[in-house]
């Protein structure tokens, strides 16, 4: 029999290590778990249970009671930890986005319900305005429409306190403003809230990947304009570390990068440049992409949805924040 090679050639076949699964299973290098998963989850403040969001097939805004009751459900399946994201009666919505400072208003009454149910699962909650301002903004305008620095952080220091004062275990300040770390991890300080955690969104980029979760909190046809003065252009990477640099030193305690897999590069130079717990997120537009050529029949979603997981995971991430997390939990499990 011949060969292509020369006698000793080649000594080393990568081929051996893939022939059957329990070697692979044995070399893998990296590994996907229920405990890497951040729960990012939408709720509402109407009566009804569960209300598909269109954008987002596989995604429903749960009312409290069916948000407690996902708690529970996360807690059996190891997800470690919840992220809330509300959707709330327009009326209610203002210039100021007065309602996210309502200690009676749907996120608190939300971190309650969880925390009742299941007290051994993580809240996380976003800190931004966007879901309570008429505009659609993060934070507050003047006449041009340009959202105000140090006006908004004062806002979401009161934001971020309420929440904190609810339950929350940690705030996630998710927009964009310069020293909002700083003054919020002061803020907490001051009021006693030494333990509560700051996971900064550090580094989010304005992206076109948010369009379905527009839909999902009812804010898509408020927003007027755009965020590009406040987050991040997609075409910097030296930019993304100077911001983390910078919430490291505020007092983050955790940093994310934002969106996910088209921001891999940023996952990877951030955790490498900084030894900090650093999260993905696979935003709205990323989940919908897979659920739409899955559903097209021109993927297998379910096998999509664990390749980008455990992409995040080689990319040097500690965890994702992701629509699939009971999906991806529940097949693991299995
Ligand atoms: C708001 C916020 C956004 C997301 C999380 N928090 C949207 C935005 O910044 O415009 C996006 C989440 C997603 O797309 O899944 N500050």
């Amino acid at each position: 029999m011949t060969t292509p090679f020369p006698q000793s050639f080649p000594a080393t076949r990568l081929r051996r290590l893939r022939q059957s699964s329990w070697i692979r299973n044995l070399t893998s290098e990296n590994v996907l778990t229920p405990a890497d998963l951040i729960w990012s989850m939408v709720v509402h403040d109407g009566e009804e249970g569960r209300i598909p969001v269109s954008a987002m097939p596989g995604v429903e805004r749960l009312n409290v009671a069916e948000a407690a009751a996902a708690a529970k459900r996360a807690a059996k399946l190891g997800i470690p930890a919840i992220a809330i994201f509300p959707h709330i009666d327009p009326a209610k919505k203002d210039e100021d986005g007065s309602e996210s400072l309502n200690p009676e208003g749907l996120v608190p009454t939300v971190i309650k319900a969880m925390k009742d149910a299941a007290p051994e699962v993580g809240i996380i909650c976003d800190v931004a305005l966007d879901p309570f301002t008429s505009h659609g903004h993060d934070g507050l305008i003047d006449e041009a429409g340009y959202v105000l620095n140090d006006e908004t952080t004062a806002v979401l220091l009161e934001q971020a306190l309420v929440q904190a004062q609810a339950g929350a275990d940690v705030v996630a300040p998710s927009d964009m403003m310069d020293g909002r770390i700083g003054a919020l991890r002061s803020a907490l300080e001051e009021t006693g809230f030494t333990n509560t955690m700051i996971l900064s969104y550090a580094a989010k980029y304005a992206s076109g990947f948010y369009g379905p979760y527009r839909e999902a909190i009812g804010s898509a046809t408020a927003l007027i304009g755009d965020k590009k003065t406040y987050q991040q252009d997609p075409a910097n990477t030296d930019e993304a570390l100077r911001e983390v640099a910078l919430d490291i030193q505020e007092g983050a305690d955790m940093v994310m990068v934002k969106p996910g897999l088209p921001y891999l590069d940023i996952v990877r130079r951030v955790s490498e440049t900084f030894a900090i717990p650093t999260f993905a997120f696979q935003v709205s537009g990323e989940y919908a992409m897979i659920q739409a050529a899955a559903q097209n029949g021109w993927i297998d979603g379910e096998r999509v949805m664990m390749e980008t997981l455990l992409s995040f995971k080689r990319a040097g991430a500690s965890g994702i924040i992701t629509y699939f997390a009971e999906a991806a939990a529940e097949r693991l499990q299995a």
